[in-house]
């Protein structure tokens, strides 16, 4: 079975190990440090029986917005992929900016060739294409900047899902039940780009 619960400092070295192993874009130990210490209850992890991480899910809120979330970094092992890991990791991390954070949207990017996240977000879970940003990564491929708005009327439904589904099936245990407010960020000038 796989449980899904908030990330912790003792994670993240794992964490890290997982993006090196599935993702080109990768980060510094003190950035997910930087994520886990700002904004503990956005960040996520999927673990086995055993607890081994299998999944991740970093998130953050804009340095420059606080009503604006930010994906950083989604992965799951290869072994582990297409039982719905992804999807629950990202609920967890929408429902927590909503509540926690009242963050009106999400944004993150994706490479245009990455076919499984793309699908992911856009039939799944429902974001939209902001804008293809050219050359965004490293190598210059191209990104979609997407977005999901939680207060669109459009978004009602998945909103609804999204709550409910994160209530009734990931509601993280132990978590305080008052909101508590984001501790001031600290403009990362040396984050990588995702
Ligand atoms: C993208 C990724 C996180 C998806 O993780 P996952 O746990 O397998 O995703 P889920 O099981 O929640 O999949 C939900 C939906 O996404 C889509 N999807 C997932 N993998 C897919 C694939 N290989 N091809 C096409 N669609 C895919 C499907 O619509 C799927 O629903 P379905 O299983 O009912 O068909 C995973 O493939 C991964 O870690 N990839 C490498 C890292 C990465 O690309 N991260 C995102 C960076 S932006």
């Amino acid at each position: 079975m796989i449980s899904i619960r908030n990330c912790q400092i003792s994670d993240l070295l794992a964490m890290q190990n997982a993006n090196l192993t599935c993702l080109p874009e990768n980060y510094q130990y003190k950035y997910y440090l930087y994520h886990v210490l700002t904004w503990p209850q956005l960040s996520f992890v999927a673990e086995d029986e055993s607890g081994k991480l299998v999944g991740y899910v970093l998130s953050k809120i804009d340095e420059n917005n606080p009503k604006r979330g930010h994906i950083t970094s989604l992965a799951v092992l290869r072994s582990q992929r297409k039982l719905g890991i992804a999807t629950k990791l990202m609920k967890q991390s929408q429902y927590a900016l909503m509540e926690v954070f009242e963050a009106d949207h999400v944004s993150l990017h994706v490479r245009k060739s990455n076919r499984a996240a793309f699908t992911l977000y856009h039939e799944i879970l429902k974001f939209k294409i902001q804008e293809i940003e050219t050359e965004y990564y490293g190598d210059k491929e191209d990104a979609y900047s997407m977005v999901f708005n939680f207060r669109e009327e459009d978004n009602k439904n998945e909103k609804k899902d999204t709550k409910s589904t994160a209530a009734a099936d990931n509601k993280p245990k132990g978590q305080p039940a008052a909101k508590p407010k984001p501790a001031s960020a600290k403009k990362k000038a040396a984050a990588k780009k995702k």
